[in-house]
């Protein structure tokens, strides 16, 4: 139907169906439960090469292209929102900045383990004062007076895969007094002193996806592992971010997916007032508007992979596309997940069945990598011009 769709992305999305569902979905519910965190298919994926599917086959990745990780973080998002959780900051988050920003020797030493899954990646922005207003933050990094390391202090919050990282790119003040412009990128190594992990987030959905904060006191980082230049951190974290806009697209899709499909199989089965209740109009409504607002979804998500895939020769920025789709996408799987609850009613509401962790893992993507009203907001001026 879609002639960028090729042979090979077609396969990458089979094969990712094929270990979601064999090896994640049979699991899914008891990692919910225990918020325990899943390393052991982990570890399988990366094997796949699911870790790290854009990064090229030299750095320990598959050198696919973004419409391929957008199909397979799909697929295993259908399957458990938290494994696409953790796919997706090792792919967007941590490897696609390495790549685009990174020195030879830091994509040797950093990039090559997390895309081959051998380690996690995380990345940290977000601090417990500076959230949507990302050019707030309070943690600092000194340059000693030899020159040869940066000094950081101050404490990171809701980092994603933090509790099990090995490697972090983190965003910290250089100089405070520049804001945006003194914004700074470095690649931290998380079994250095200094470096400590706060307590595990207890959250209400992507329960098996570990968040926590993560407190600098003293942590020393060479000079060789800062990210960029001096500065350049902000536009750094906010070009990572139009990347991983799309993946969190994907997840969303992957999510309303599987909560439509369980609720066409059940307005299939379950009866009421001597009929299926997928012959009652309400219910017709109901998935009619699922279906459409799902494949406008896939529609938006795939505009903004050829966006960036064209970004990548043109040097065009995509945020439009990203949020367009991340926005879309994630108020779908939301509204999606909802509706499907409606649809099982007492039995949607019931943990004996995943439709309520469809509904709690929904949420998380109208909030996290910028929330529906930082998308609105980053669409708005790209129609304007005006901030
Ligand atoms: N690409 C490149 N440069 C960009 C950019 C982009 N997408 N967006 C902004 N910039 C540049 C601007 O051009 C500007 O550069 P100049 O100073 O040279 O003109 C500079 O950055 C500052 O931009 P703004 O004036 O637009 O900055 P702002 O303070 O108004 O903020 C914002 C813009 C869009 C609101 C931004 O702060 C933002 O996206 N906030 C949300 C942050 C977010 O998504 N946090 C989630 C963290 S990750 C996470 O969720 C956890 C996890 O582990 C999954």
């Amino acid at each position: 139907m879609f002639d960028f769709i090729t042979e090979e992305h077609e396969m990458i999305q089979v094969e990712a169906r094929r270990f979601a569902q064999g090896e994640i979905a049979p699991i899914a519910a008891e990692f919910d439960e225990t918020g325990d965190f899943p390393i052991e298919t982990i570890r399988k994926m990366g094997e796949l090469g699911f870790m790290g599917i854009e990064v090229p086959e030299e750095y320990g990745g598959i050198g696919m292209d973004t419409l391929a990780y957008s199909l397979a973080l799909t697929e295993i998002s259908k399957a458990d929102a938290s494994h696409g959780t953790i796919m997706s900051v090792n792919n967007s988050l941590f490897c696609n900045g390495i790549m685009k920003f990174g020195t030879e020797e830091q994509k040797q030493k950093y990039l090559l383990p997390v895309a081959s899954g051998q380690k996690i990646g995380a990345y940290s922005l977000t601090e417990p004062m500076s959230g949507s207003d990302a050019g707030t933050m309070r943690s600092r990094a000194v340059l000693n007076e030899a020159g040869t390391h940066y000094v950081i202090n101050g404490v990171k919050s809701w980092v994603t895969s933090a509790p099990y990282a090995d490697y972090i790119v983190l965003f910290t003040m250089t100089q405070p007094e520049l804001k945006h412009k003194g914004v700074t990128a470095f690649l931290i190594e998380t079994d250095k002193p200094g470096f400590e992990r706060g307590k595990k987030e207890p959250k209400l959905g992507i329960r098996a996806s570990a968040t926590s904060e993560i407190i600098f006191d003293n942590y020393e980082c060479p000079v060789e592992n800062r990210l960029g230049a001096e500065g350049e951190g902000f536009k750094i974290a906010m070009t990572v971010l139009d990347a991983g806009r799309i993946g969190i697209a994907s997840q969303a899709l992957g999510i309303a997916e599987a909560a439509l499909e369980a609720s066409i199989a059940y307005a299939q089965e379950r009866e009421a007032f001597g009929q299926k209740i997928g012959q009652f109009q309400m219910i017709q409504q109901k998935l009619a508007d699922m279906k459409t607002r799902v494949e406008a979804s896939r529609l938006l998500i795939y505009q903004a992979c050829l966006a960036k895939m064209d970004a990548a020769v043109s040097g065009r920025r995509y945020s439009l596309e990203s949020s367009m789709a991340k926005l879309f996408a994630s108020e779908t799987a939301m509204w999606v997940t909802t509706q499907a609850i409606q649809i099982y009613g007492g039995m949607g509401y019931s943990k004996e069945l995943p439709i309520e962790r469809y509904f709690r893992d929904a949420k998380i993507t109208e909030i996290y990598e910028g929330t529906s009203e930082i998308q609105r907001l980053v669409i708005a001026r790209s129609l304007t011009g005006l901030r």
